[in-house]
């Protein structure tokens, strides 16, 4: 009797999570209080492809907040929302080689680098559509759930341990206000930006939702279009040379993928017009990106050859 087929990217995303599991090197983010009870053996890995085929290993239903990995979703529906030549006004789109949380805006202007950095997106939250706050919400919570295919909720205890500690952020959002390219109170941009970055979501959701972004912004799971072509395809860029901060030229280097990461341990990376990849693990290192997940995605691309250069 023939063996039954398994699809070998189930079969590497097995063997990945077997090996990876050793890796105990990286800490757990622990600046936002709450972030410090994650468990450090989590790993989760999903690859979602645009047919909405889903391949899983690990802990890929474990909930944990999004943190910056929702810059790249949010950045997409303000594009969608105001177009870029307007949302460039107010964030650019050149990498910074600082780290996430970098007190550094442009010379002169005050505009921040680019959206995957904590200021650039603070602003960017801002300009999603809405005539007011609680209409900006509701943009980001639908649409962050748009991009997933599901409804998400948002971590209370995250979001108010981030508020409680949150003064890096509030300080540049401090100097962009003054500077007159955050326009709105500083307390509205920063409630838009840490409620963002504490909805809740699984290493599964961050593959359907990264595939969405591959698919030119249609949800392979439900259908929807959730952003253009165009928005989507600003977002991956900008993700490809910002989204691993100061190891974005690294990563580009090895991987070859545009690609997101977060403080609770949650990594993204795309193949464009094929499919999204989720990681998850809650060990970090240095610079903010989560040990397991860097090293799993940068091996399932050169395994698969997916690099795009
Ligand atoms: O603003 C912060 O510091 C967090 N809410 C998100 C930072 C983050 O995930 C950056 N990632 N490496």
């Amino acid at each position: 009797m023939n063996a039954p087929f398994v699809s070998p990217i189930k079969e590497l995303l097995d063997d990945l999570h077997a090996r990876l599991t050793d890796r105990r090197d990286g800490e757990v983010a622990t600046y936002i209080p709450e972030l410090g009870k994650a468990d450090p053996e989590w790993l989760g890995l999903a690859v979602a492809t645009l047919d909405g085929t889903l391949y899983e290993a690990g802990d890929t239903d474990v909930p944990f907040t999004i943190q910056s990995v929702s810059k790249p979703f949010v950045y997409a529906l303000a594009l969608q929302d105001r177009g870029l030549e307007d949302v460039l006004k107010c964030v650019g789109v050149e990498p910074t080689g600082d780290a996430f949380n970098a007190v550094r805006l442009e010379p002169v202007s005050g505009r921040p680098y680019n959206p995957m950095v904590n200021s650039g997106a603070i602003v960017t939250s801002t300009l999603v559509g809405g005539a007011n706050q609680e209409e900006r919400r509701g943009r980001i919570l639908s649409g962050l759930s748009a991009f997933a295919g599901r409804a998400l909720e948002v971590d209370g205890k995250v979001l108010s341990s981030e508020s409680a500690t949150g003064d890096r952020n509030r300080a540049l959002a401090y100097l962009m206000h003054g500077a007159g390219v955050l326009t709105c109170p500083v307390e509205d941009a920063l409630a838009l930006y840490f409620e963002q970055c504490a909805a809740l979501v699984t290493t599964r959701d961050l593959a359907v939702m990264t595939a969405t972004l591959a698919g030119g912004g249609v949800n392979p799971l439900t259908g929807e279009t959730v952003v253009s072509v165009e928005a989507a395809a600003n977002a991956l860029t900008v993700m490809a040379t910002c989204g691993t901060y100061d190891y974005a030229g690294e990563w580009l280097v090895r991987a070859g993928l545009p690609a997101k990461s977060g403080v609770s341990g949650g990594l993204i990376a795309a193949l464009p017009s094929q499919l999204g990849l989720g990681a998850f693990s809650p060990r970090l290192d240095a610079r903010g990106n989560s040990v397991r997940a860097v090293a799993a995605c940068e091996e399932l691309s050169t395994r698969f050859g997916l690099h795009l250069m």
